[in-house]
């Protein structure tokens, strides 16, 4: 992509990115919604999920509420949907059941939004309050339009049935990568206060001093990971802690979600189809339990999120932190498996380009990494311009995941991007590398 990062477009130029963002972004929640028919847009595939009609309406309706109402100051849509679409007054559970809009209003109702926004982004003036500097809130609304496109193919994945979505294999390895990268002990700079598009939960940006630690130069593959099964990882307590032990016991967990025996090795069901699981893909679909289980039996543990971010972030070189790990540009095909443009992960080796200046492989795309952090503000949060995106989450239930996946679309992902979920969850595209403190003599070199 030859796209010109945020923060050094002129006005007519954000515009016009914005627009082109809000477009390739609609063509994809378009697509996730209109390849199953009414009935099935209209179930429940999971308890775990919304039908894909309410996701499709709850988009519209932020969109409304933030730039129709808020930005454009301009009447409301539809006051009459705000409840139905409010993720806090509706649990998922609830959602089905509710007196949702039909499709095909849901679309009209998309669509009418939609078009009272580009008429408002004509006269928008980027300079009027911190809401629409850099246009901000445009870049939240198309991200959580990306977030949800991210959970609606989540949903798919979950959805019984044939396949429907299809997209060329991801890319084949192109380097010999394995093994693991020293980063050295000093301080970097966590967090943003720069990044125009950047969330709330990203900033503010702060030092933070580590240790040198080893970390993973790639994801923990399908290979290592049935390593640990066929060594009846699951089966014993000692690699488990307590509260995943009793998890692993209660839900009966076995393997990574989607997987089941096929002859002597695992086959893993991927949107309606079943592909022998490949050794030398990042293991994908296991929850945050599973993965500290592993690293423990691997004689490791998880990074903290600083480590993460210190290795994705951090130029030798300079001692910046930069937006990702091969630099400041926005993210190309060559630089990470984003954006739904393949639908599993990418095996080890197949973007050399995008790797960190250490060597440290395929920390954005690919796999959400689950971290050993629980989610909580950086020194300095202020929620903004709603707690409810991320502040009412902090505290020790939810852990943070990093780096994106193969579903998680390019503007919604970078260096400094938080996600979080229930130690518990292994629906989300989720995968993990290993870290360990460097040994004395290591650290030294
Ligand atoms: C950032 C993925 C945890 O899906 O719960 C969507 C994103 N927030 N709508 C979620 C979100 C509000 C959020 N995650
Ligand atoms: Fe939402």
């Amino acid at each position: 992509m030859t796209d010109t990062s945020i923060d050094r477009l002129g006005t007519e130029q954000l515009r016009a990115r914005i627009a082109a963002e809000l477009d390739r972004t609609r063509a994809r929640t378009a697509l996730l919604t209109e390849v199953v028919d009414d009935a099935d847009l209209m179930r429940q595939h999971s308890p775990l999920m919304s039908p894909l009609v309410w996701d499709l309406a709850h988009v519209g309706n932020q969109e409304e509420l933030w730039l129709v109402r808020d930005v454009g100051g301009r009447p409301p849509v539809r006051q009459d949907i705000d409840d139905l679409y409010d993720a806090f007054k509706q649990p998922r559970k609830d959602r089905p059941s509710l007196p949702l809009l039909p499709p095909a209003e849901a679309r009209a109702y998309v669509s009418t939004v939609r078009n009272k926004v580009y008429d408002l982004l004509d006269g928008v003036r980027f300079t009027h309050g911190r809401l629409v500097a850099e246009g901000f809130a445009f870049g939240m609304i198309v991200q959580h339009e990306q977030q949800h496109d991210e959970t609606m193919l989540a949903t798919h994945q979950l959805r019984a049935g044939p396949a429907v979505l299809h997209a060329p294999p991801p890319p084949e390895p192109r380097a010999p990568v394995g093994g693991e990268v020293l980063i050295p002990a000093g301080p970097f700079t966590m967090g943003t206060d720069t990044d125009p598009w950047a969330l709330d939960n990203e900033r503010p940006a702060h030092p933070v001093e580590l240790p040198a630690y080893v970390i993973d130069a790639a994801p923990v593959t399908n290979g290592q990971y049935q390593r640990f099964v066929a060594a009846g990882g699951y089966d014993d307590s000692r690699w488990w802690s307590s509260a995943g032990w009793a998890h692993r016991m209660a839900a009966g967990l076995s393997a990574p979600l989607h997987w089941r025996r096929d002859g002597d090795g695992w086959a893993y069901r991927r949107f309606g189809r079943w592909a022998p699981v490949r050794d030398d893909e990042p293991v994908v679909h296991v929850c945050w339990y599973e993965a500290q289980a592993y690293a423990s039996w691997a004689g490791k543990r998880l990074p903290t999120e600083a480590e993460w971010e210190k290795a994705a972030r951090w130029d030798p070189a300079t001692g910046r932190s930069r937006r990702y790990p091969w630099g400041d540009d926005d993210p190309a095909a060559a630089h990470a498996n984003l954006g739904q443009r393949h639908l599993w992960p990418a095996p080890v080796g197949a973007y050399p380009d995008g790797a960190s200046p250490l060597g440290v492989h395929q920390l954005i795309g690919d796999v959400w990494e689950w971290t050993s952090t629980n989610f909580r503000g950086h020194p300095g949060f202020t929620a903004f311009p709603y707690r409810e995106y991320s502040e009412v989450f902090f505290g020790d239930d939810y852990r943070v995941l990093r780096g994106g996946s193969f579903g998680t679309d390019r503007v919604a992902c970078r260096g400094t991007f938080r996600n979080w979920d229930l130690p518990i969850r292994r629906q989300i595209f989720s995968g993990f590398r290993c870290a360990r403190d460097a040994r004395p003599e290591e650290s030294r070199s």
